[in-house]
């Protein structure tokens, strides 16, 4: 187990706020990149908020530069982008560790990463860490629940939950739900 450092999240306001308030739980200096991060840590003890936009990456790149400087080289990066085609996933993952001391970037990805007719789409997802050495990639697929009445999505709260498993699991891969096999049409 890690011993508790600083952890970089993006999408801690929404889904993640759960896992995130865990972390600060166990001693975690947590930073939070998100449109309305001040806000939502404050009044959290151990949790700050640096606010910005992930399509705007002179704004993304002053957050990180200031949640650096709060908690120090982020020891782990949880990232929850709706989208990678964009600068930001890649600053994010550069920012994290420090020579010698490679961190952990779990990267949240929406289950159609993990859809069986695209094979393609997780190792395109890795390049967003491709030749950084400090940064080693664990991938976290949101998938779905199957109940009686149907298939549904995750909750925030199962979201969050399997988030914390995967962390402790530190496998390259972990779905949260399922997507094998895939429950929906193809
Ligand atoms: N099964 C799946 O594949 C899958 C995948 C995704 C989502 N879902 C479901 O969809 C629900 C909602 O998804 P959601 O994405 O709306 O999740 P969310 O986590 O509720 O909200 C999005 C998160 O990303 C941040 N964010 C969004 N746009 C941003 C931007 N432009 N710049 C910086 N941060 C930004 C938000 O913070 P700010 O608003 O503070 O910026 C917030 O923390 C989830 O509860 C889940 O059940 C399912």
């Amino acid at each position: 187990m890690a011993e508790p450092g600083h952890v970089l999240v993006v999408g801690g306001t929404g889904m993640l706020a759960a896992a995130a308030d865990a972390l600060a739980e166990e001693g975690w200096r947590v930073s939070h990149i998100a449109r309305h991060a001040s806000s939502f840590a404050q009044g959290r003890t151990g949790q700050a908020g640096f606010d910005a936009d992930y399509h705007d990456a002179e704004a993304f790149r002053r957050a990180l530069e200031a949640a650096l400087a709060w908690g120090g080289p982020p020891g782990r990066g949880i990232a929850w982008f709706r989208t990678l085609k964009l600068e930001t996933p890649r600053l994010m993952a550069q920012a994290l560790g420090a020579p010698g001391r490679p961190a952990r970037l779990f990267q949240v990805l929406g289950s159609r990463t993990a859809h069986p007719d695209h094979p393609d789409r997780l190792p395109r997802a890795a390049a967003t860490a491709e030749g950084l050495p400090n940064c080693i990639l664990r991938q976290v697929v949101l998938g779905f629940r199957v109940d009686p009445g149907g298939v549904r999505a995750n909750t925030n709260e199962e979201i969050s939950s399997g988030v914390l498993e995967a962390i402790a699991a530190d496998r390259p891969l972990s779905v949260v739900g399922q997507v094998d096999p895939w429950p929906l049409e193809r």
